[in-house]
């Protein structure tokens, strides 16, 4: 069998971009009978990112609505919350200790940090705390707990599962003895929505506030957010250049490759943006639509969607806990001298 396992962050309501490169793909690797599944709530790591206490515990339980209503059968796949498994933040700690911080230093969020604080002229790791820097080395900490195989992510997940097989491969070298306690992860990513582009055509994301909502809001809001997706000035009629478009990328994500095809034609032959952000949006609802409801429902009854994660917890940990005492022991913290 083949483990898979991915997260997401609990710092904001979840949005398509999400849905496409992770959520969807997820549920479907999870539905083959050759899969072992493990989907979880990255609420740690969203303390990085999130000092609202209420919204980190709003998204988490919009996450978990999301996972659930998009199909997610609890019985089939371990789903958790990170914060319900103490093995975790253990093991990050073990990991630290053998990651290199030269190798953190070249992680693209921290990075991106120190250049903004370079262009503005302010120390280098101004307003960066030690969650950022690290961040990566709790994300290995979630896969390789769990000894996963595939990790399915968005594009902007490849450089953290690098990270992960460089920690995963140190720890093995210095404490395997030649057998190895952590399996290589790999990304598996869907090309077709790697990156999946928001209303303003940049990475659809939270930080850019160009996001469209999957559920929140109710299809109003998905509505009104496809239609403030930006496009050039050309009126119905004039030829519109489909591949230059996000609108067109976002359309493909959705679509069957003869549906893709023949929305492509309508627009070089200049159907307006105005009816092609109507389709879109058709588009869109056909697939979230009975999801949606089931959604709402979830949403009503938080009890059950904890009752879900205290269970998945359980089956989590009677894995986590027998291996934490196998590293406990390889690195000498247990072991007889
Ligand atoms: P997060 O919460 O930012 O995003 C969750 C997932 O959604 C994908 N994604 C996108 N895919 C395509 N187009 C987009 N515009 C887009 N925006 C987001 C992300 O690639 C991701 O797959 N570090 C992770 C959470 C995490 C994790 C893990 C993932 C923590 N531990 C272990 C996998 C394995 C994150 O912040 O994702």
């Amino acid at each position: 069998t083949t483990r898979v396992l991915t997260g997401i962050t609990t710092s904001g309501t979840p949005h398509l971009g999400n849905y496409a490169g992770a959520i969807r793909p997820s549920i479907e690797a999870s539905l083959r009978p050759d899969v072992d599944a493990f989907y979880f709530m990255a609420d740690y790591h969203a303390l990085i990112k999130c000092d609202d206490p209420q919204r980190v515990a709003r998204s988490r339980l919009e996450i978990a609505a999301t996972w659930l209503a998009a199909g997610l059968d609890p019985e089939k796949v371990t789903f958790y919350r990170q914060s319900d498994i103490p093995e975790i933040p253990e093991l990050c700690w073990m990991l630290s200790c053998v990651t290199a911080k030269g190798l953190m230093n070249r992680a693209h969020a921290y990075k991106a940090s120190v250049d903004q604080n370079t262009d503005k002229g302010v120390d280098a790791d101004d307003g960066v705390t030690m969650g950022l820097f690290s961040y990566p080395v709790l994300m290995a900490a979630d896969i390789l707990m769990f000894n996963a195989h595939k990790v399915p992510v968005g594009r902007d997940q490849i450089q953290h599962l690098e990270m992960a097989r460089d920690i995963a491969q140190r720890f093995n070298h210095l404490y395997g003895g030649g057998q190895d306690f952590f399996v290589l992860p790999e990304v598996q990513i869907d090309d077709e929505v790697a990156t999946l582009p928001g209303l303003d055509g940049r990475k659809m994301s939270k930080s850019y506030d160009n996001t469209i909502p999957l559920f929140e809001g109710g299809a109003k809001a998905t509505r009104a957010a496809v239609m403030r997706i930006v496009t050039d000035s050309r009126q119905p009629g004039e030829p519109k250049d489909a591949e230059g478009s996000h609108l067109y990328t976002i359309y493909r994500a959705f679509a069957r490759p003869e549906q893709s095809a023949q929305f492509r034609r309508a627009l070089e032959e200049g159907l307006g943006w105005g009816e092609a952000k109507e389709q879109l949006f058709a588009l869109i609802e056909d697939e979230l639509g009975p999801m949606r409801e089931r959604y709402d429902a979830l949403m009503a009854s938080p009890e059950r969607i904890e009752e879900i994660l205290q269970a998945g917890a359980l089956k989590a940990r009677a894995l986590a806990t027998p291996l934490m005492e196998r590293l406990r022991e390889a690195v000498g913290l247990r072991s007889p001298l």
